[in-house]
């Protein structure tokens, strides 16, 4: 197959979810279409049980896991589909940040008893960011959930998205009869447990038929005719490009755990998706058909077996063609480097590839050459943009237990950091090391793995700040002016880049007042 059709028949792309919704669900539904698992529950779910934080067999299970279904890719209608894994827990929520930077398309979660929740805000504030396009699956329709109308209004207004009801919805919770598809005017009426391939929607020509009486009963055909003639109304037709271009989401209504409404959802998918995207970098827009090959990686995964320090670096392709064995130009390091394994990940197993195409996800062996942002060409020098680098919540100090075991910290801190568990800061005029996480749990794998991986013994104290912020000027003087005189305050990135470490929210709004020379940023890219 030519380059342009394999790239065409490409959709890459993450579900997304507060913990619960059904993430882990729907994602089965649809390796169960795709054929690519053959039985309910081969799926494990990636979440972090309650009380489990301090158990450190769960991690590593963890880890386990979120290498097995880093990427899922399956094949639906002649698509191929690579379905990204991202984490549920919200300390590891700057890992799924990364994983949106690798996608072209979201489909977004919501439970639809709980409604908008607290990681649907902010993982909706990222694809906003990045002008993904988002489809939204309300899932529970089983349960008694929100009035739908509500439901809408409440995503809308929370979610900043518009958003256009691609299904509708009869009732909800014990009364759930079915959903009505909008666009291919058809009934699917609701039966728990639907087997994966069966098609059996009932095609609504005209909703004043009695025929739709007798399916659903007077009551509500009467309520559904009402509800669509004003969606129709306020709606009309989905248009594409506005879905493209990240300002409406099309929404469905269903039940996962039932793969009620999944089908729709997926069909709809393959149809409206964006194939993969041009891609901007440091110097110029990469056109996906390009035929010379680009990619960066966006996540690092550590090998499980602590007496072998190699990693896995999950490359996304951007354009041209990889092989096997090929030289290819590292960038940061201006070195070139051949993979003579690279994997593909069609769920479950992992297998050896000669070629990959642009969108697909593909699992480099690394022994230490890689950090989250590398870009890979075939000589060219530049750099992927948009891979960002988000402000961490919480600030401690690395305090080193043991001497003798120094330079097996140091470089266990900053292969840790390369992998994104955690940032590293350096405090200007000292060395004292300050890690910031986004969550506690981050603290415990970092002291595990240090002890684990690199037998150095570390422990962390408490330090006051609550925001990072990376800092610009275009006045040099007064930059080093304000570094020099916030010593307390300030610190280098791993990069060398310089950063404001706040206090409360009134200091940094008072420094911001008093500096308006200097840029405070609350995100930096990692190029
Ligand atoms: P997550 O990955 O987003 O965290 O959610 P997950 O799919 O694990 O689903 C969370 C819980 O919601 C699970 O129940 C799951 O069975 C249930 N669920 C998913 N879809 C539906 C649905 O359409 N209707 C209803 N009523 N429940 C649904 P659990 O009890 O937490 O786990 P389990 O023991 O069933 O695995």
């Amino acid at each position: 197959m030519s380059n342009e059709k394999e790239i065409s028949r490409r959709r890459t792309f993450a579900i997304i979810s507060h913990p619960d919704a059904g993430k882990t669900t729907l994602t089965e539904k649809f390796l169960l279409f795709g054929g690519a698992i053959q039985t309910a529950g081969a799926v494990k779910s990636n979440k972090i049980k309650k009380h489990a934080t301090s158990d450190f067999m769960e991690i590593e299970r963890q880890r386990g896991i979120s290498v097995a279904t880093s990427v899922m890719t399956f094949e639906y209608r002649n698509f191929l589909i690579n379905l990204l894994d991202t984490p549920g827990h919200k300390d590891f929520a700057e890992d799924t940040y990364r994983t949106l930077t690798a996608v072209d398309s979201v489909v977004l979660v919501i439970d639809s008893v709980n409604g908008v929740e607290e990681q649907t805000r902010r993982l909706m504030e990222v694809c906003r960011m990045r002008n993904t396009p988002v489809i939204v699956f309300i899932n529970k329709m089983d349960r008694d959930g929100k009035n739908r109308f509500d439901l809408l209004e409440e995503i809308e207004k929370e979610l900043k998205i518009q958003l256009h009801p691609m299904t509708w919805p009869i009732n909800s919770g014990k009364d759930f009869k079915g959903v009505y598809n909008l666009d291919a005017k058809s009934l699917v009426l609701f039966t728990a447990n639907t087997k994966a391939t069966e098609d059996d929607s009932i095609v609504i020509e005209d909703l004043n038929d009695d025929f739709l009486n007798d399916k659903v009963g007077n009551n509500d055909a009467n309520i559904l005719r009402e509800d669509v003639e004003l969606i129709d109304g306020v709606y009309g037709k989905l248009n594409t490009e506005d879905y493209l271009s990240g300002s409406v989401a099309p929404v469905f209504f269903g039940s996962a755990i039932n793969n009620f409404g999944v089908k729709e959802l997926l069909d709809t998918f393959i149809k409206i998706a964006p194939e993969p995207l041009d891609r901007e970098t440091s110097k110029r827009v990469v056109k996906v058909e390009e035929p010379k090959l680009s990619g960066f990686v966006f996540k690092i995964h550590a090998n499980l077996d602590p007496r072998h320090r190699d990693r896995i670096a999950f490359l996304r392709v951007c354009s041209g063609k990889f092989e096997r064995n090929k030289y290819y130009h590292h960038v940061r390091l201006d070195k070139d480097f051949r993979f003579s394994n690279p994997y593909s990940f069609m769920a479950r197993s992992k297998d050896i590839i000669e070629d990959a195409y642009p969108g697909d996800v593909i699992g480099l062996f690394d022994t230490g050459n890689f950090k989250i942002g590398d870009t890979l060409t075939e000589g060219e020098d530049f750099y992927f943009t948009g891979i960002p680098s988000f402000s961490p919540e919480i600030f401690k100090e690395l305090v080193n237990k043991d001497p003798m075991k120094t330079k097996q910290l140091e470089k266990g801190i900053t292969q840790l950091t390369d992998e994104g568990v955690a940032q590293l800061f350096t405090q200007f005029g000292g060395n004292k090391k300050i890690i910031g996480c986004v969550g506690e749990l981050q603290f415990e794998v970092i002291q595990y793995r240090l002890l684990n991986e690199y037998g150095a013994a570390c422990e962390f104290r408490v330090l006051p700040f609550y925001k990072a912020c990376w800092l610009t000027s275009n006045n040099q003087k007064k930059l080093d002016e304000f570094l020099r005189f916030k010593q307390q305050n300030s610190a280098e990135d791993k990069d060398g880049n310089p950063v404001y470490l706040a206090q409360s929210e009134w200091f940094l709004n008072t420094e911001i007042t008093n500096n308006p020379d200097i840029v405070f940023h609350f995100t930096s890219e990692i190029h």
